[in-house]
């Protein structure tokens, strides 16, 4: 089924031949600021009505267009791991998986507008590890992650790499570290925001070398990507998602990855332990959420296509070329999203305390 993306207008989308996308559901994502829209076509037609709540209509579920919404810019690590799973999930639910891309404040704007929309099952979150930093991050944080969702699954963990821009004079780790150590301030340092995972990898970054640089915050990863292959930012950490590709052309400078184990598709590329650095060991794990008064009924139907997508050999194969993997079945339920969720809350509380960060 072809993916395709167009600039979604003010107004819902009235997809190619098709009614309005529901409206109602949209609603709880007005305010959208920018947004792309990519429809995964699929074999079944978008009937009437439809939505969660009594039993009848969970049964029935789905009826209508799915809205997957991402918390960061098209083009980046999220939005690639998002669009991948949308398309067998479409097929397997037999209806339009819409994806939308919601940004701002490292990624927290679009969960909190996802734990208000409608509880029915047509508005659902792909987030990752951001979900479990914001709390210790936004002392106002507008949602609870734990309480204002259901979990649906575990999608895949992604590993991340520390680049620069081509021409910058380090060309191992160690000699990176020397660099940011000399220059500190004058280094600018990419990220998509208080929240995002490339900022908590530049955090423990910084905190691992005991330097300040100074953070040049995008909407997502994608946009900064393009930022340092322009020379216009000196380094990021950034998703294997989003940077194998730049690595392999040359067109930005690759230091390590920050996984225990090489990365099968950046064979050449050292590990932090490898280069000196073991400190540094982060994996970007991603997880689908509904808002916490979604059906369980719905949940599960969205939890047995999440697993059947994570089982498709394209998603294998396309996770694999990125230097990510799906996650096991086991991972892809809502009990095992849940107990990832609570524990990595826990674990960067006093590790985002103790490095004063915080995103208001
Ligand atoms: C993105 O999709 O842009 C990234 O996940 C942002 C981030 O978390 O660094």
């Amino acid at each position: 089924m072809p993916l395709h993306s167009s600039p979604l207008a003010t107004a819902p989308p009235v997809l190619a031949g098709r009614r309005p996308v529901g409206r109602r559901r949209l609603a709880g994502l007005a305010g959208l600021a920018m947004a792309s829209l990519t429809l995964a076509a699929c074999g079944g037609g978008g009937a009437g009505g439809g939505g969660g709540g009594g039993g009848e209509e969970a049964a029935a579920y789905p009826e209508d267009d799915i809205t997957f919404v991402v918390p960061f810019s098209a083009g980046g690590p999220t939005d690639t791991v998002t669009r991948l799973v949308a398309e067998p999930m479409s097929k397997e639910l037999g209806v339009p998986v819409v994806v939308q891309n919601v940004e701002g404040a490292g990624g927290t704007i679009a969960a909190g507008q996802v734990a208000n929309a409608e509880s029915d099952g047509y508005t659902v979150l792909m987030h990752h590890i951001g979900m479990s930093t914001a709390p210790s991050l936004y002392p106002d944080l507008a949602f609870d992650p734990l309480e204002d969702f259901k979990t649906v699954g575990l999608v895949t963990e992604v590993p991340m790499t520390i680049v620069a821009r081509k021409d910058l004079e380090p060309d191992t780790l160690e000699e990176l570290v020397t660099y940011l150590e000399e220059n500190g301030e004058e280094v600018t340092l990419a990220n998509a925001g208080v929240g995002a995972a490339s900022q908590l990898c530049g955090l423990l970054l910084q905190d691992a070398l005991d330097v300040k640089l100074t953070e040049v915050p995008y909407d997502g990863t994608g946009p900064a990507l393009t930022d340092l292959v322009g020379g216009q930012v000196d380094v990021m950490c950034d998703q294997t998602t989003n940077t194998t590709g730049q690595i392999g052309s040359g067109k930005v400078k690759a230091y390590a990855v920050t996984t225990p184990e090489r990365v099968e598709s950046l064979p050449d590329l050292p590990t932090t332990e490898e280069a000196g650095l073991a400190e540094l060991q982060v994996g970007v794990w991603h997880g689908l959420y509904v808002p916490a008064e979604t059906p369980d009924a719905v949940v599960e139907k969205l939890t047995d296509a999440l697993k059947v997508a994570l089982a498709d050999q394209n998603v294998v194969d396309q996770l694999a070329d990125l230097g990510a993997a799906p996650s096991s079945a086991e991972d892809a339920t809502p009990e095992a999203h849940t107990e990832q969720l609570s524990s990595q809350i826990d674990l960067w509380q006093p590790i985002i305390e103790e490095a004063g960060v915080s995103g208001s």
